[in-house]
């Protein structure tokens, strides 16, 4: 059982040490919530700097294109962090992968060495979903959530309609205030290192983790189907995917590996 969210805080709090606390504008972790998303947006963005919530379960939990976020009580991670940016937006489009990227880094840093990132933000292990990021934009503010499996509850697990993972099945014994506060360490340094070069200083970092590369994939976006081969990230961020008549980028679209 999870402790109350006042202890949580207290742990999380304990996790980061005094100088990675310092970093943040506002700490919060509550009971039970619409959308971690949903509330830190109402509040609007934190002039004292990056404010984030968590919550222990949320009853209307956003995922990408519109996807409810199965969010039962004290079994996941459900975490965002809003922070004003100051990027021009085309610089943002590297934005989701940056995060996915510095989550897995800092499961791999927890001994969690089967943690890949999916194109453009899922997580996965054993080619199932571990989690997912939601970047959401508001001016020059990013609200970044993430939603991570550590333990699902079997009645949940029902109502998922893909093949998932959780943090429990890959024996990970780390606590939610454990994780929480290694990842959000990993986002603000990562944050940092975009802010300053862009997305080129993570390109090898990203094909260390990459689940797609060299691998046969299903891509579906405004045409309709393609079959091909992916081939890693562009400079921009887009998906590149050789195709029976050459290589194209992708920048929106739904990817799936075809079965081996
Ligand atoms: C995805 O579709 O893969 C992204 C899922 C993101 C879910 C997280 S849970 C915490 C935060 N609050 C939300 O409502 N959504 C994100």
């Amino acid at each position: 059982m999870s402790s109350a969210p006042g202890e949580a805080l207290e742990t999380l709090r304990r996790h980061f040490g005094a100088a990675q606390l310092a970093r943040f504008g506002a700490i919060d972790w509550v009971a039970s919530i619409d959308s971690t998303q949903a509330g830190l947006q109402r509040r609007g963005v934190d002039p004292r700097g990056p404010a984030v919530l968590i919550a222990d379960a949320q009853s209307a939990g956003r995922g990408r294109r519109g996807h409810a976020w199965q969010s039962p009580p004290d079994a996941n991670l459900y975490l965002s962090m809003q922070r004003r940016l100051g990027l021009a937006p085309r610089a943002l489009s590297g934005l989701s992968l940056v995060i996915g990227l510095a989550t897995a880094e800092a499961l791999h840093a927890r001994g969690l060495h089967e943690v890949r990132v999916k194109w453009p933000n899922d997580l996965l292990a054993r080619g199932r979903k571990l989690g997912g990021v939601l970047v959401e934009l508001a001016g020059d503010a990013a609200c970044i959530g993430l939603g991570l499996n550590l333990r699902m509850p079997e009645a949940t697990a029902a109502l998922i309609d893909q093949p998932w993972i959780d943090l429990a099945t890959l024996g990970a014994d780390d606590t939610r205030e454990a994780i929480a506060a290694a990842v959000l360490v990993a986002w603000l340094d990562a944050l940092e290192l975009f802010s300053r070069d862009g997305l080129a200083a993570f390109a090898a970092r990203w094909d260390a983790l990459d689940a797609l590369a060299g691998r046969e994939v299903r891509v579906l976006g405004a045409e309709g189907e393609l079959l091909g081969q992916a081939c890693g990230i562009a400079p921009d961020g887009g998906l590149r995917v050789r195709l029976a008549h050459g290589e194209r980028v992708f920048h929106s679209a739904d990817v799936s590996l075809r079965a081996a």
